[in-house]
């Protein structure tokens, strides 16, 4: 962002990063990839929840209840107007990601999937969309092609084109990859995926806080994310489908709001969005994650991703330039998540090292060892900037690896 007040602005909405951590260094924070911080408003539409208007949803015959339940339904209606969606009822609340693609592989999958049907996953996918996937296989016997990763840590296109030839049913592929940043052309590889007759679904929980979604636009089958990266609470998530696709599908678990007649003698689901929510839902969860994609949508999000990038850039270029330290990580179509390692030292040494420095950062293999294996390393130090970061969050960064280089010298 051109004016750097702005930013100073929105560091003041997030009062976590006002802290003091180990050795009275302040809190520097880039992991971001793990989780976002919280605005204060965000903070507060949960307090206000449970001050004001807690109660049960689509249940009670009282005043709290329609107060909850409205506040509840019109944050599904934020979210489908956060992601283009065409209709409200397209968006299925989900614990996170990782609920949402299993549900996707559970009910969808077991019902589409047979025997010797290919399913492409790319190296770089999180566990989360790969191994509910392999759960499936060992149920039904469908088999899982990765498309493969380019030294400069690009989807191998050519590669991706081959394995199309088999015809698969299910193209289920990373916006964003958590562990190197890259930024997949997913326009391009929805496209494709469409051409050579396969459903598609993005997992979009890195790429959502960073650009806008647009789900008509990427014209995916199935779009997941998770509250928590982008500035909502934990346990919230999402699943968006397209609708042909979602009345399809068997519900996933029973219980609660996802009926419509229970008896002995068989039991009659709920319509579309209630059929895949059993249970009491996380009603706090969605009023928060409302609460931050309103916050979001106050600003530019290119600008802000710009800045990001303009910190990513900043300390890609100093890293490159130091002889000791590998990058994982393209400077183009990345999403300001940078990983690591230090020729000859272990990532976590170097993640405590930097803890003891304010700096917090994620290490290890970021749940993607398949990637790790490609890349050649058990594991790697990652830094992942969003919005609140500043030019001062950058330099403290440097200046602390200098001390760590020096140190291991
Ligand atoms: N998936 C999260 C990460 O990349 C937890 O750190």
């Amino acid at each position: 962002m051109s004016n750097p007040n702005s930013i100073e602005h929105i560091r003041q909405d997030f009062v976590i990063l006002d802290q003091i951590t180990t050795n009275d260094c302040p809190l520097v924070y880039l992991d971001n990839g793990a989780t976002t911080q919280k605005p204060r408003v965000v903070i507060d539409a949960i307090t206000d929840f449970y001050r004001q208007n807690n109660a049960n949803v689509h249940r009670g015959a009282h005043y709290l209840s329609d107060k909850a339940t409205k506040a509840f339904e019109q944050s599904r209606t934020t979210v489908q107007h956060f992601i283009n969606a065409p209709h409200a009822k397209q968006i299925i609340w989900t614990k996170g990601t990782t609920e949402s693609i299993n549900l996707v592989a559970a009910s969808w999958g077991q019902q589409n999937l047979n025997k010797g049907d290919v399913i492409l996953l790319s190296e770089m996918e999180h566990h989360a969309n790969i191994v509910p996937w392999q759960l499936l296989a060992a149920k039904t016997g469908v088999v899982i092609e990765p498309i493969r990763l380019k030294a400069n840590f690009t989807l191998d296109m050519d590669h991706y084109r081959s394995l199309l030839k088999l015809a698969p049913k299910l193209v289920a592929i990373t916006h964003v990859s958590n562990a190197i940043g890259t930024v997949n052309p997913i326009k391009t590889l929805i496209n494709m995926a469409k051409e050579a007759g396969a459903v598609t679904m993005v997992d979009g929980a890195q790429a959502i806080s960073h650009f806008a979604v647009d789900v008509q636009q990427l014209d995916c089958d199935f779009y997941v994310f998770s509250g928590h990266k982008i500035f909502g609470p934990t346990g919230i998530g999402v699943l968006y489908g397209k609708e042909a696709l979602l009345q399809d599908m068997p519900p996933w678990q029973g219980g609660g709001e996802m009926i419509d007649k229970v008896s002995f003698d068989g039991t009659t689901f709920n319509d579309l969005p209630y059929k895949f929510e059993a249970g009491t839902p996380n009603i706090a969860g969605a009023i928060g994650l409302a609460a931050a994609l309103n916050y979001l949508n106050q600003y530019d999000r290119k600008q802000l991703h710009q800045h990001e990038v303009q910190l990513f850039h900043h300390v890609f270029d100093w890293m490159t330039r130091q002889p000791n330290i590998r990058v994982y990580a393209s400077r183009d179509n990345n999403a300001a998540i940078l990983s690591f390692a230090i020729i000859g030292e272990h990532h976590q040494d170097i993640g405590t090292l930097l803890d003891q420095q304010g700096i917090a950062v994620r290490t290890g293999h970021h749940c993607t060892m398949p990637l790790m294996s490609v890349l050649g390393v058990a594991g790697t130090v990652r830094l992942s900037f969003s919005i609140y970061n500043n030019q001062a969050d950058a330099q403290a960064f440097i200046i602390a690896l200098e001390k760590v280089l020096e140190l291991l010298g």
